[in-house]
């Protein structure tokens, strides 16, 4: 593959996201993603919002939320709806043959997966570039940590086999909407993401893991050649 030049990337991220709005029904409750991607897709809601598309999105960040509001799309929140019609979100990486996922590297990850979780169905939308036969290898895995503590935390995580590095804004730890900080994980390939996933969820301080499994119905892929849509 030869890979997109980044402006290349945006319309094919663009085209994906386009692709996943035309799903969205009247009345539905929608999951709204965080991330170039996902803001692609709140853009295309908002365009059919203004045709008169009733619907409502519960945003997975700060960020989302501002532009969802700037462009005009209603949010609601947990408060209101308990469930979600149908989540769309963007990813680091996809893992083709389960359509398991490596998401955070925006740092949203923890409201992106309680999301993720309380949906009915999630359309991921990616460019070409994120499908990959396994996951981890260039991509690090993302977790969320408290702050309190935190040195204790990557000790932990070390031991664990990931090759942890606390993510900086600045000179400061970056931190999540939520407060906490994330790490990056440097993970050559995750041949067994389940069990990895328990042994980073026993660790005391994790809060979430970028590793969503069997989270995705679908995703939808932007290529060069065109979308490419894959269910599992
Ligand atoms: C945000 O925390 C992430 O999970 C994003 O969904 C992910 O990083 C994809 O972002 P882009 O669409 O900007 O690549």
């Amino acid at each position: 593959m030869t890979r997109p030049l980044p402006w290349e990337r945006d319309a094919l991220k663009r085209a994906a996201a386009e692709r996943a709005v035309s799903e969205v029904e009247d009345g539905m409750v929608l999951g709204l993603g965080s991330g170039s991607t996902a803001a692609f897709a709140v853009e295309a809601l908002a365009a059919r919002i203004a045709e008169g598309l009733r619907v409502v999105g519960i945003p997975t960040s700060e960020t989302t939320a501002a532009l969802a509001r700037r462009l005009g799309v209603p949010l609601t929140s947990f408060a209101e709806h308990r469930r979600i019609d149908v989540a769309i979100d963007g990813a680091d990486q996809v893992e083709r043959r389960t359509l398991n996922l490596i998401k955070g590297l925006g740092g949203a990850l923890l409201r992106e997966k309680m999301v993720a979780g309380a949906s009915d169905r999630m359309i991921v939308v990616i460019d070409e570039t994120k499908l990959v036969d396994r996951l981890g290898g260039s991509t690090p895995l993302p977790v969320e940590i408290v702050s309190f503590g935190w040195q204790i935390v990557l000790d932990r995580l070390t031991a664990s086999g990931c090759g942890p590095r606390l993510r900086l804004a600045g000179d400061r730890p970056f931190t999540t909407d939520g407060g906490n900080f994330i790490v990056d994980c440097a993970i050559a390939e995750i041949p067994h993401p389940a069990a990895l996933e328990a042994r980073l969820s026993a660790i005391i301080g994790v809060v979430e893991s970028g590793l969503f499994l069997g989270l995705a119905s679908k995703v939808v892929v932007g290529r060069s050649s065109g979308v490419e849509v894959i269910e599992p």
